[in-house]
């Protein structure tokens, strides 16, 4: 438990070392089955890897270590496993470059603007929940003065975690933290695209962490993913990915009635006011799509809603700046932009294109694809497109596409932009931009949203309650209300003084 691992800095070398390997009970075995499968670097399509493909049998080893690690765990004073989950942050800044590298390789997000950046807040996740232990604590009830009334929380027992590919890394802490600082040991299914970066978390930590705390698994969602929902030794599924796959995993939970968290897509909209200041919302809207990561993520402002004296102006700024992201090979420190991630989001990113195109819609494409010749011909990259005349009918503007595309709509007063930014089955995220307190706080108070902002567009903060309403999801992350809500039980205890 107090080795170190040496920094490994070239993300080849490192995807290798891990390949075909889960780690289970403190241990990086095969899986039992001794199939794999390749992992791509999408940028080029090279090989640079195996993951292993787990299945049931697999679930069971990591699920039996993990439950008979979990009493030894939750007998740590909860300030001792607090500190412990602390280290691992300290140890993960460490690696951070490392990680940040490896991510690059396995998801094509750009090394300098995405990959980078996720790697460098990961820790803060590990320290703001490592520093909650204590406030696990529970209340004494004034029920009657012959009884001693109070509650206490508890852990659930072993929880499963499957996460996506999109910012694995920082999904995933903000799952394990808190689960772990709690006194629940943990089993994660990575993402089929991305399963090298969170294994080597998951080695980092298990130099600090006892055997069996935290395992992890690699495989296809139904063969290694489903088992770990249906196994009767797990306590809680917290998911983060598609909404089709969400209600897969809540209809399984149902199965044993077990508490489930999702985070599921999202359609966000972006409200700018005709009073609004033009260029911050023009960056917020650039930071918002998340353009630099392809737009691959949940929050991602796909909907921009722009009251009319603005509308023509904002988008000649938008798409004036996003024509200048460069993209390129992910791991080039000049490259803005990367690829898509894999062929099956590529398919999909580029046939909603299609329908907008085929629809009538306008469509800006911007930036320029890697020249050819440059080794990066067959990588999945998209051009980032701004889409205006959209209808709001179209499949562009109800479902989610999780790609670099966004539609820019005309409106006319804040009711006309209130019902339409609330015309989604998502409820994710939602911002509103102007210099009116009025609007600012009626807005807030009526977008169907989760996560509102007024003039600015912030990613998953820690200490900051994190979720969708309607089809965007079931709980909350990123808080203490999440660690409490979500990964312990509270028992009521009742001792009679007479
Ligand atoms: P997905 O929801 O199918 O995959 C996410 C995770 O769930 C992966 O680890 C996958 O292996 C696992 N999984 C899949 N089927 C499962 C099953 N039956 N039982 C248990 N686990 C299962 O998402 P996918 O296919 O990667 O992407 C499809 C779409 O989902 C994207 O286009 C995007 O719209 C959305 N998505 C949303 C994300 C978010 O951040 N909310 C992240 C990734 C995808
Ligand atoms: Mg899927």
């Amino acid at each position: 438990m107090s080795e170190t691992l040496s920094i490994n800095l070239d993300p080849r070398l490192l995807a290798n070392e891990l390949s075909s390997l889960h780690l289970i009970n403190g241990a990086l075995v095969p899986a039992t089955s001794g199939e794999t499968f390749d992992v791509i670097y999408p940028a080029t399509l090279e090989v640079i890897g195996k993951a292993a493909a787990g299945d049931r049998d697999d679930v069971v080893s990591a699920v039996a270590a993990a439950k008979a690690a979990q009493p030894g765990w939750a007998g740590l004073s909860a300030r001792e496993r607090g500190k412990l989950i602390v280290e691992c942050g300290r140890r993960l800044t460490e690696h951070a470059e490392e990680l940040g590298r490896l991510v690059a390789l396995e998801t094509g997000k750009a090394l300098r603007t995405e990959s980078r950046v996720e790697a460098s807040v990961l820790a803060d996740a590990f320290v703001f929940y490592g520093g909650l232990g204590s406030e696990l604590k529970g209340e004494t009830v004034p029920f009657s003065p012959t009884m001693m009334t109070l509650t206490q929380r508890e852990p659930i027992g072993v929880v499963a975690a499957i996460i996506p590919w999109n910012v694995p890394m920082m999904l995933m802490a903000y799952k394990i933290a808190p689960a772990l600082v709690a006194g629940n040991t943990v089993v994660v299914k990575s993402a089929e695209e991305a399963p090298f970066a969170v294994l080597r978390i998951c080695q980092i930590m298990n130099q600090v962490l006892p055997a069996g705390v935290f395992n992890i698994l690699s495989g296809m969602g139904p063969e290694c993913g489903g088992p770990l929902v249906a196994h009767p030794d797990v306590g809680k599924v917290t998911f983060t990915g598609s909404v089709e796959t969400g209600k897969i995993i809540y209809r399984a939970a149902a199965e044993k009635l077990i508490p489930v968290t999702l985070e599921l897509g999202g359609k966000s909209p972006m409200i700018v006011m005709a009073d609004a200041d033009l260029d911050k919302a023009v960056d917020g809207a650039v930071g918002g799509m998340r353009f630099t990561r392809q737009g691959q993520s949940c929050t991602a402002a796909t909907r921009i809603y722009v009251e009319e004296p603005l509308r023509e102006a904002f988008v000649e700024k938008l798409t004036a700046k996003v024509n200048k992201l460069k993209m390129g090979d992910p791991l080039d420190e000049a490259t803005d932009i990367g690829t898509i991630v894999s062929q099956q989001q590529y398919e999909r990113v580029t046939s909603f294109i299609e329908i907008g195109k085929k629809e009538g819609a306008t469509a800006h494409e911007l930036s320029a694809l890697p020249q050819a010749g440059s080794g990066l011909d067959k990588g999945f990259f998209v051009r980032p497109v701004v889409f205006t005349n959209v209808s709001d009918e179209s499949r562009l503007t109800r479902e989610e596409i999780f790609g670099p595309v966004t539609c820019v709509y005309g409106f006319n007063g804040l009711e006309e932009a209130l019902r339409l930014a609330n015309d989604s089955v998502y409820g994710l995220a939602a911002t509103i931009w102007t210099r009116d307190l009025k609007t600012a706080m009626t807005a807030t108070q009526r977008l169907q949203a989760g996560f509102v902002q007024v003039n600015q567009n912030l990613v998953v903060m820690p200490g900051l309650s994190y979720g969708g309403i309607k089809q965007s999801g079931l709980g909350r992350e990123a808080s203490l209300e999440a660690m409490l809500e979500h990964f312990t039980h509270k028992k009521t205890v009742i001792i009679n003084m007479t």
